[in-house]
């Protein structure tokens, strides 16, 4: 079966979860879009309000500074792909609790199978901590810096997005001066490892 068509099928069974609670408020599940083949993914922690509404990643407030993040490298959402690690919305945007990031977690696994990226790009602390399987990360002297995963596949940690916009200051070592940094490596290692 080739990789999209596996891809729609982890899709289907997404939007058919009800695993966990988180299902019965959300509106839409959001399983994540973008370019299969990209040796790239971006996870974020789950979907807010304008994701749950939409049915897709990163579409609210936090999602237009994504973007702008992505296009200071010449990134356009189509050429990477972006999921997070719950598929539906915790209610009023809570950070989403132990079990229901375990019940999702076949998700983002099987869709990390499918894409096989060299490097996966967490967002804050919440797909680190995860990820990493610690309760706790400093996300400050982690970012911008590679970690091992497994099988070949490295971390990159980024900020979330929403950290920026609660952080706008632009100054040299402010939280968006480093992510600008941070894109332009990620970049780096996109275009070196472009399939
Ligand atoms: N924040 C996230 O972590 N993910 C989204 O999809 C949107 C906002
Ligand atoms: N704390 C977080 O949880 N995320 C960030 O991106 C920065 C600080």
């Amino acid at each position: 079966m080739n990789s999209q068509k596996i891809m729609s099928e982890i899709e289907e069974t997404i939007n058919q979860c009800t695993k966990c609670p988180l299902h019965e408020t959300r509106a839409n599940t959001v399983p994540g879009e973008g370019n299969i083949h990209s040796p790239v993914v971006f996870v974020g922690e789950g979907p807010g309000a304008d994701e749950d509404a939409a049915g897709r990643p990163f579409v609210g407030r936090a999602g237009k500074l994504f973007e702008e993040i992505l296009k200071a490298v010449s990134f356009s959402r189509e050429d990477v792909f972006i999921t997070n690690v719950v598929k539906c919305r915790p209610p009023n945007n809570r950070n989403p609790m132990p079990d229901e990031m375990m019940s999702c977690a076949p998700f983002l696994f099987s869709q990390l199978q499918v894409i096989n990226p060299i490097l996966i790009v967490t967002l804050g602390a919440v797909p680190l901590s995860f990820l990493l399987e610690k309760k706790t990360v400093r996300i400050t002297s982690m970012r911008g810096n590679l970690i091992e995963y497994k099988d070949g596949v490295m971390i990159f940690p980024m900020f979330h997005p929403s950290y920026l916009l609660r952080n706008p200051s632009k100054t040299k070592g402010s939280p968006k001066y480093l992510t600008w940094q941070d894109i332009k490596e990620v970049k780096r290692i996109y275009d070196e490892h472009r399939k």
